[in-house]
């Protein structure tokens, strides 16, 4: 970990002063009231069993909430057994709500379609039993690379249901991304579809799949292949099969087994501060418990007359938690759309609000960058007032965003609910509750009730308002990560060695007068790009893989619309060309091997890299050239004069 805390271009922030109460209206229809807060303060355990037995349907009570003896392992409603497949679809169908709308899908070119809960419950009973003829059973692993259609919904409740645990690939990553990840987890199947629809073009992703395998790849036995765009694909008739083909060929009917609360739900990797992307494990009970139950009391979410749009990807982990388990454990009516807002115009967004009478709107910082970017007269153009709540996560939202976001999208009106969580957490842990707390932009505020989160110092000591450091989560939560797959020495190393005792997240954070929280950013080697998560060391271990390629360092510099972006320093290999051919070969060869997310904003062709007596790469001066600062304090470079170098041999990078 650097103790590069991004506090000082930060300091200004939490003196915003401007307050956004909840309307008197509001406040006294909301689902959450203040007193969460002391029940929770006063019994956190029971107020979570009450939570899990509230929300949930269990086919066997839990005897104990939370067993922390073997800590960092946690086992929470132990003893307790549940389906959540059955909790996300069936059982809205045993108590009336079969004909309730669950998913409103917007495809990119325009196409929709809906499922109500009785055809989504029958769809994953069809798509369980395909599963199971193609040799799935409870414990296999099964990857799922597909754009973001029902199927996708189908296919993870699908396995869910079979106690199969899912690894949902994102569709951006490459061959070689999804490769590692179908290795690492031994996946049996994997579930993908021709392409899918993308800024108007039919976009191909069975190819990767192909060209994954190929790279070896033994446990997949079967690729089941969902038909989305018509486009030509490769077969092989030995292990590829169509989705529907299995799903008309299978049994209609499917009885969901109970598993143990801390059955494996689903692995999902995501970047840390070593090349090798984790494998974030969640388990059943405290998963579903806390997805259904923030998304319940975070959103507001009234659920006969709500209708609630999550534009996030369910390649990560938002479409997991607010996409599938939360909203569909709730039995919430929700939108799904394919595209890209800017297709085939920039009102996209807008005008799908006003369609489907949209009232819970969940997105990301940079997408409300962008839209301030294209201006007020987009959104002006659509009916929006049935939006009653707004959502943002992924990245610190800046108070000007926040601002606009609320006055131009929210009509003034809207509470602006700031998220933070992550993979590892698995739902939400500090943000305002939109009938209670006076929300402030740009801070996320107060832990949830049921969750105890701290900002230290160096030291471990808890900083006094006003300070800042690094935020923590003091006490276990149900939703927490259960490990990272196949590697429970870098889960406690990761998480639990900085602080003992207290899980570490590896953002900075601040806490202002009032004691509310503002979150600062990662203080470790992880990047934010657009709200995905990319690893420095990952991204450098792309380049270097280039056989042009010496050495090189990749930090991350603030970038007006995705909020950070990749830059790239790198040291050719002897005898190697310079120039914009270099650089434009470089930028591919990391979309390749990631995924294009990663492709460096600009890459540097540089002769040294700034490095201490002790050979470490002092990033800090790197982001000072890549955001165009006056470089900072050398003096403890080795050679004092490499940055004189870098800076002179900046003609040779490119910008995109
Ligand atoms: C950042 C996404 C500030 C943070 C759900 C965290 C945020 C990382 C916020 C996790 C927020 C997420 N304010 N920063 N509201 N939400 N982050 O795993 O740095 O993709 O550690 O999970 O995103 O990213 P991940």
């Amino acid at each position: 970990m650097s103790s590069e805390t991004p506090t000082t271009s930060l300091e200004n922030l939490s003196r915003e002063e401007r307050r956004f109460p909840p309307s008197e209206e509001f406040a006294a229809g909301a689902i959450a009231t203040a007193d969460l807060y002391d029940r929770a303060a006063a019994d956190r355990e029971g107020f979570w069993a009450e939570q899990a037995r509230d929300l949930l349907t269990w086919s066997t009570d839990f005897t104990q909430t939370l067993d922390w003896s073997k800590a960092p392992f946690a086992r929470w409603f132990v003893g307790g057994e549940l389906n959540v497949a059955y909790n996300c679809t069936d059982r809205h169908v045993e108590a009336g709500h079969g004909d309730r709308v669950a998913l409103h899908f917007e495809g990119e070119p325009g196409d929709t379609r809906s499922y109500t809960y009785a055809e989504l419950t029958a769809a994953v009973k069809r798509a369980a039993n395909a599963l199971q003829d193609l040799g799935i059973s409870k414990g296999d692993r099964v990857a799922i690379y597909l754009p973001m259609i029902p199927e996708a919904v189908i296919a993870m409740l699908a396995c869910a249901r079979l106690g199969a645990p899912h690894s949902v690939v994102f569709g951006g990553f490459s061959a070689e991304a999804l490769h590692s990840r179908i290795e690492d987890a031994q996946a049996k199947l994997v579930i993908t579809s021709d392409g899918g629809y993308r800024r108007g073009k039919p976009s191909a992703l069975k190819p990767a799949v192909d060209a994954a395998l190929a790279k070896g790849a033994p446990s997949v036995k079967h690729v089941l292949v969902v038909k989305r765009t018509g486009q030509d694909v490769e077969w092989d008739d030995a292990r590829d099969v169509w989705w529907d083909d299995a799903l008309a060929a299978a049994a209609p009917e499917h009885t969901a087994q109970p598993m143990d609360a801390e059955h494996p739900l689903f692995i999902l990797y995501t970047s840390g501060t070593t090349g090798k992307p984790k494998g974030i494990l969640h388990t059943s009970g405290g998963y579903l418990t806390q997805c259904a139950y923030t998304h319940k009391n975070v959103f507001d979410l009234h659920r006969d007359t709500d209708v609630y749009w999550c534009t996030a990807d369910i390649g990560w982990v938002t479409g997991h938690s607010y996409i599938v388990y939360g909203p569909l454990a709730n039995g919430a009516t929700q939108v799904i759309y394919e595209g890209t807002p800017d297709t085939p115009h920039q009102g996209r967004f807008w005008e799908i609000v006003q369609k489907y009478g949209v009232t819970i709107l969940y997105t990301a910082p940079t997408a409300i960058r962008t839209f301030m970017k294209w201006g007020e007269d987009i959104p002006a153009k659509f009916d929006l007032s049935s939006l009653r709540v707004l959502g943002s996560v992924g990245e610190p939202i800046n108070p000007e965003a926040w601002v606009w976001y609320r006055r131009v999208i929210g009509g003034d009106r809207t509470p602006v609910v700031d998220t933070w969580w992550q993979t590892e957490t698995g739902a939400i842990m500090i943000s305002p509750l939109p009938g209670v707390t006076a929300a402030k932009p740009g801070s996320a505020q107060v832990p949830l009730p049921g969750i105890s989160a701290d900002v230290l110092d160096d030291e471990a000591h808890s900083v006094p308002d006003g300070g800042g450091g690094y935020l923590v989560l003091t006490e276990p939560w149900p939703s927490m990560l259960r490990g990272i797959w196949g590697d429970d020495e870098r889960y406690q190393e990761t998480y639990w060695s900085r602080f003992p005792g207290m899980y570490f997240a590896g953002d900075g954070a601040k806490k202002d007068d009032d004691g509310d929280i503002w979150l600062l950013g990662r203080v470790d080697d992880v990047m934010n790009v657009s709200g995905h998560r990319l690893s420095t060391t990952e991204i450098e271990s792309a380049l270097v893989s280039h056989p042009k390629v010496a050495e090189a360092a990749v930090v991350g510099a603030t970038d007006d619309t995705t909020g950070q972006a990749p830059c790239a320093f790198v040291i050719l290999r002897g005898g190697a060309e310079q120039g914009d051919d270099i650089v434009t070969e470089l930028r591919n060869h990391v979309a390749q091997e990631i995924g294009p997310i990663a492709k460096p904003r600009q890459i540097m062709v540089v002769a040294e890299l700034p490095k201490t007596r002790s050979g470490k790469i002092m990033r800090r001066l790197l982001r000072d050239v890549a955001e165009k600062r006056e470089v900072g304090d050398v003096t403890t470079l080795a050679d004092t004069t490499v940055m004189d170098l870098i800076k002179s041999g900046m003609s040779t990078s490119t910008e995109s």
